[in-house]
């Protein structure tokens, strides 16, 4: 802990500035050591001959990230969280009740607490800095604003804009923050100490003085939502809203709802401030908020790797990249990069196939326009960092090349090779190969420490995961370049070994050949995918992934499965059955699903069962057991995936891939996490039980999992 002072007070006349600036860390946090700090300052100010305090940060794109995580992070007891939070809000009333007028210069992040704390001032000016990006994302961690956020937001922007940043936890820009009426006034960042003194001198000299959180409805619309008569209407569609998106799996929105449905225009602070911290309380005790907390970390941990464990390697610089093949993953590619403003070349061999990659990304950022996240200036700058070629024009000073051309192990040997003596000797290749060996493509390169996986999942834009993937001639910069660029492309990194399906597709073949298993055993499609969705929290059950995946791609994956891991995966004849009956799935828009002419899904298709000599289905089994058979298939073969091959080194990154991969519900803390939540004593009892009842030998639990259950050891407890 750094015992020095985070705060300052620097006089400007009869102004005082407070700085805040955390000594030794990247960020300003308020741990509980610093908000004792804050709290003697305020106490020394009250006592001062200041007529007003300037409160901003001495870091360039941080004001407050929030509360400190780890601390949280340590706290289990109702206690514990009791004492903290009312700790916190009464140094923030404390704040609010100085007798000097009190403005906040907000600079980058102001999350969390540091909005709460922005909140409890009387005037907040903002820089229009990028990097200023200020709201309360408390219950993407499972908890509610605590420190008087819930209490303090609807009073400032009122009840509709306070349920819109509290319940989806978001951050908004500094134009949105002012728009809402969250700051008064913008100013370009260079200018932020001098015009908020120039402000609060005239503040001071109009006499405007302390200012009451009291929210005034402009337009007829909002004085009617404001009313007595509109809140419940407010209320009522904001719960309604939580629980479509929910599900009712995550409860801290719902209780943030309740904090600020109770406290709304409560005169009696200490009261108001009383029912927040309860409900704070009932959300933070609760495992949601612990798992929701260690998915947190667990993207945490990514930004402090390089992805070399152990040893300090430098990554290369990558000052622009190019892409073979500008097709559904190309194109996707060059639009991730050169949105971050990487340079990127791209190169086919038509240029109609080119024509469509551009498109691809044009039309993202056309999106983007639309929404008003970028003007026309920003689409052109970020459309004149995309070239495109038929030839190797310009790969001499490519530091990159992602390759994503068609799945076929010669021609990609044969590209690489091309490629590679078109390149420089320390530039590297990545393929973006979803079932192919890494190491056995690396022989078509002159060079393999300079060849690695780089596997993006598809949609490009939307799926953050990427799978660094080593060969096993594979280099340590180089999976540190890729480790690299891939978070400069604001994607998640997870370094994975070289083996059939990688990490994430190795877990999910199983868990939807076990679906086309249930299908064959008489479960409706819709009754499956509907318990995984509802009940279990996936972002869509098998049966829809796997029309997604394409069902022609999910046979040929398996089949190349059985060969490597054998008796292990049996596949149900139904795969064999959809092809025969030409349903690929959302590709040629018939699958298990029924999609109408712009490809959007609709209900299942009845015709399925008929045509794959099935008759009306029965749906034999419990919930339960669809479920379990699914998910317990998966952390079945992760035990072999981690434990035995070692395809990844630890469960976190098992849990962030699968998260951040397959939209693994981040309530339920990732796969594994999960896993030991239910016991793995448990998970391989039930595993015997299925296959046995339904003599199904892939379903007996694999050794590594006997082991754990034999020993009672956890996923997490053997690192
Ligand atoms: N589509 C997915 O869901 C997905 C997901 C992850 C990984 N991948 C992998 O990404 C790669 C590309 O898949 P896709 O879906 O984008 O395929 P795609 O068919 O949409 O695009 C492939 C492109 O590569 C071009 N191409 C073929 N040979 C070429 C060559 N010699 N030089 C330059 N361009 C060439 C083709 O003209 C085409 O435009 C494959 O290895 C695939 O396994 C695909």
């Amino acid at each position: 802990m750094n015992e020095q002072n985070a705060f300052k007070v620097v006089p400007h006349g009869e102004i005082a500035v407070l700085e805040f600036d955390l000594v030794g860390e990247k960020v300003n946090k308020l741990s509980s050591h610093v908000m004792k700090q804050l709290s003697k300052v305020i106490d020394d100010l009250k006592a001062s001959p200041y007529k007003a305090v300037v409160i901003l940060s001495k870091k360039p794109k941080i004001f407050i990230a929030g509360a400190d995580i780890e601390e949280i992070k340590t706290m289990t007891t109702k206690e514990q969280f009791e004492s903290a939070v009312e700790g916190g809000q009464s140094i923030f009333n404390k704040l609010e009740d100085l007798p000097q007028v009190v403005v906040a210069a907000v600079n980058g992040a102001c999350a969390g607490g540091g909005c709460e704390l922005i909140l409890a001032c009387d005037y907040r000016m903002a820089s229009d800095d990028s990097s200023t990006r200020i709201g309360l994302p408390e219950t993407q961690l499972g908890i509610i604003p605590g420190f008087g956020g819930c209490v303090r937001l609807p009073r400032v922007v009122g009840l509709q804009a306070a349920l819109d940043v509290i319940l989806a936890g978001k951050l908004l820009n500094a134009k949105k923050a002012q728009k809402i009426g969250l700051v008064d006034r913008l100013v370009h960042q260079n200018q932020l100490l001098a015009e908020s003194i120039k402000w609060t001198q005239e503040i001071l000299k109009e006499g405007k003085g302390k200012r009451k959180k009291t929210f005034k409805p402009k337009g007829a619309v909002n004085v009617v939502l404001e009313s007595a008569l509109g809140r419940p209407v407010v209320f009522s569609k904001a719960r309604q809203s939580v629980m479509k998106q929910t599900r009712g799996h995550y409860p801290a929105p719902l209780k943030a709802l309740s904090a600020i449905q109770k406290t709304y225009g409560m005169s009696d602070r200490e009261r108001a401030l009383r029912i927040e911290r309860e409900l704070f309380c009932e959300a933070a005790v609760t495992d949601i908020s612990k798992n929701l907390i260690h998915v947190f970390f667990l993207t945490e941990m990514v930004k402090k790797q390089s992805g070399v464990p152990g040893v300090a390697v430098k990554p290369q610089e990558v000052k622009s990249i190019g892409i073979l093949g500008a097709g559904t993953m190309g194109g996707g590619i060059a639009y991730v990069a050169a949105d971050k403003g990487i340079s990127v070349r791209m190169k086919d061999l038509s240029w109609d196939a080119l024509g469509k990659g551009l498109k691809h990304a044009q039309d993202l950022w056309m999106k983007l326009m639309k929404k008003k996240v970028i003007d026309r200036y920003q689409l052109k700058q970020k459309m004149d960092l995309v070239s495109v070629g038929l030839d190797y024009s310009g790969f001499k000073s490519l530091d990159v090349v992602v390759e994503a051309i068609v799945e076929d192990m010669a021609i990609k040997q044969k590209v690489i090779g091309e490629t590679a003596a078109q390149m420089r000797n320390d530039a590297i290749i990545a393929t973006n190969t979803s079932s192919l060996s890494v190491t056995e493509m690396a022989q078509g390169h002159p060079r393999p420490e300079y060849f690695a996986g780089m596997h993006f999942f598809n949609p490009v834009n939307k799926m953050p995961l990427v799978e660094v993937i080593r060969g096993e001639k594979t280099s340590d910069t180089t999976i540190a370049t890729i480790f690299d660029l891939t978070k400069r492309m604001g994607k998640m990194p997870v370094v994975v070994k070289d083996g059939p399906g990688f990490l994430v597709n190795r877990l999910l073949l199983p868990y939807m050949a076990e679906a086309a298993f249930l299908l064959q055993e008489g479960m409706s499609i819709d009754i499956v995918d509907k318990a995984y969705v509802e009940s279990f929290g996936m972002p869509m059950g098998p049966f829809a992934l796997m029309d997604e995946v394409g069902l022609d791609v999910c046979a040929k994956v398996l089949k190349i499965f059985k060969k490597s891991f054998g008796e292990r995966i049996e596949i149900s004849p139904i795969m064999e059955k959809l092809l025969a009956a030409g349903r690929l799935g959302r590709k040629n828009s018939k699958g298990f699903y029924l999609y109408d002419a712009t490809g959007k899904r609709l209900e299942t298709d009845s015709t399925v069962y008929e045509d794959l000599g099935l008759s009306s289905p029965t749906d034999p089994y419990e919930e339960k057991e669809c479920l379990e058979r699914g998910v317990f298939s998966m952390i079945n073969e992760c035990s072999l995936a981690l434990n035995q091959d070692r395809i990844v080194e630890t469960p976190h990154e098992v849990d962030l891939a699968m998260i951040m991969g397959t939209g693994f519900p981040p309530f339920r803390g990732g796969l594994l996490k999960y896993a030991d939540s239910l016991g793995a004593n448990y998970i391989a009892d039930q595993l015997e039980l299925y296959s046995s009842q339904r003599k199904a030998a892939r379903l007996k639990p694999a050794a590594p999992l006997r082991d754990m259950a034999k020993n009672e050891k956890t996923f997490y407890a053997k690192t």
